[in-house]
């Protein structure tokens, strides 16, 4: 294996000092034209590879960013990861990717390790159950900025970049009070993150506004994936009465309610209604093409990116927060209740 070119050899056939080449190669300074052309011909001729490790310890700092994300299996994430690297490109970064599994102290592991790899900043989607707001503190304490995306971490006062939540859980409710439905379930995501809540308290509103009771049993909550929303439909369509329908708070989780009306064999949508939130891909091939919120998970991430990128070009000022719109979209999982098969009353009416 050929040993690695060094400066030297670059400054010997450019016929310049190694302090030019060094200039040259890290922009640090102004070269003249002439000599500045010289050193990139070298370069050229020889092959020459920067080490971004010897660049990273000279700087303290890469040319990298960490970017932490709770599940990877979920296709709402790679979209968010997609806006940031698309920005982060642009600005020569690139990007570590740490997934972890909404397991909190990975998290936690994760965020040390970062550190030691000197990046020049930081994006975190926080898992289900994190408590990561005084550890991202101290991590920007030490340098690199941080910006939040789509979960606020309990506590955190940085820059975050998140979605209308309880807007778009109020329109998507308030599309089934539309179509007639008055017996409404909703399956949350975990309550611990900011998104579920603002979902579950737009729900609230849309029934508060209608003045339409809500079933206390109604509201059960699961984790954002397509298992536990099975298993809280399940619990949901064995009630009696049980809703005509249900928002699933992300489309995973609409997918699991899906599964569960086909196990117990009510059709969807002439006797369950089903609404989720997120408008990923499948959405629209499930069937029925299922009704949702969409949110603008590459927008998020690219939002995101580029505000990461000024606080490490040195923009100061107060930290920012973000909200990004969402938009009902309505397809055909969503219909009027059965007629005439009103559930029956319950012994203690609420
Ligand atoms: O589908 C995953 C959910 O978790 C999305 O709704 C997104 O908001 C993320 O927080």
């Amino acid at each position: 294996m050929t040993p690695p070119v060094t400066m030297r050899q670059i400054a010997e056939r450019a016929e310049v000092s190694i302090g030019t080449v060094s200039h040259v190669i890290n922009g640090t300074a102004k070269v003249r034209e002439k000599l500045r052309l010289r050193v990139l011909e070298a370069i050229r001729s020889l092959g020459y590879q920067p080490s971004q490790l010897a660049r990273g310890l000279r700087r303290n700092q890469t040319s990298m960013l960490g970017m932490i994300i709770p599940d990877i299996t979920n296709p709402f994430f790679p979209a968010v990861v997609r806006g940031v690297e698309d920005v982060a490109y642009k600005r020569s970064y690139r990007i570590v990717l740490c997934n972890t599994d909404n397991d909190p102290s990975k998290e936690i592991s994760y965020l040390n390790e970062l550190r030691s790899y000197r990046p020049a900043g930081l994006l975190v989607i926080p898992a289900a159950e994190s408590d990561i707001a005084a550890q991202l503190k101290s991590f920007a304490a030490s340098g690199p900025p941080v910006v939040c995306i789509d979960r606020r971490p309990l506590g955190w006062k940085g820059d975050v970049v998140l979605v209308a939540n309880e807007a778009g859980a109020c329109n998507a409710t308030r599309h089934l009070l539309r179509m007639g439905h008055r017996h409404l379930g909703v399956i949350t995501g975990p309550m611990h993150l900011t998104n579920a809540e603002e979902r579950l308290k737009g729900f609230r509103q849309a029934l508060e506004e209608a003045k339409v009771a809500i079933e206390p049993e109604f509201v059960q909550e699961a984790r954002f994936d397509r298992r536990s929303g099975y298993e809280a439909a399940m619990r949901l369509l064995r009630m009696l009465p049980r809703p005509t329908a249900i928002f699933a708070c992300n489309d995973l989780m609409a997918l699991g309610v899906f599964l569960a009306a086909r196990e117990l064999h009510i059709r969807c949508p002439e006797e369950l209604s089903i609404i989720g939130f997120d408008n990923l891909d499948f959405a629209e091939f499930t069937a029925p093409a299922l009704s949702t919120v969409h949110q603008p998970g590459y927008q998020l991430g690219a939002t995101a990116a580029r505000l990461l990128v000024e606080r490490i070009d040195g923009r100061e000022g107060a930290f920012q927060k973000i909200v990004l719109p969402t938009e009902l979209k309505i397809r055909s999982s969503v219909v009027a209740p059965p007629q005439g098969t009103a559930p029956r009353k319950r012994a203690s009416a609420r």
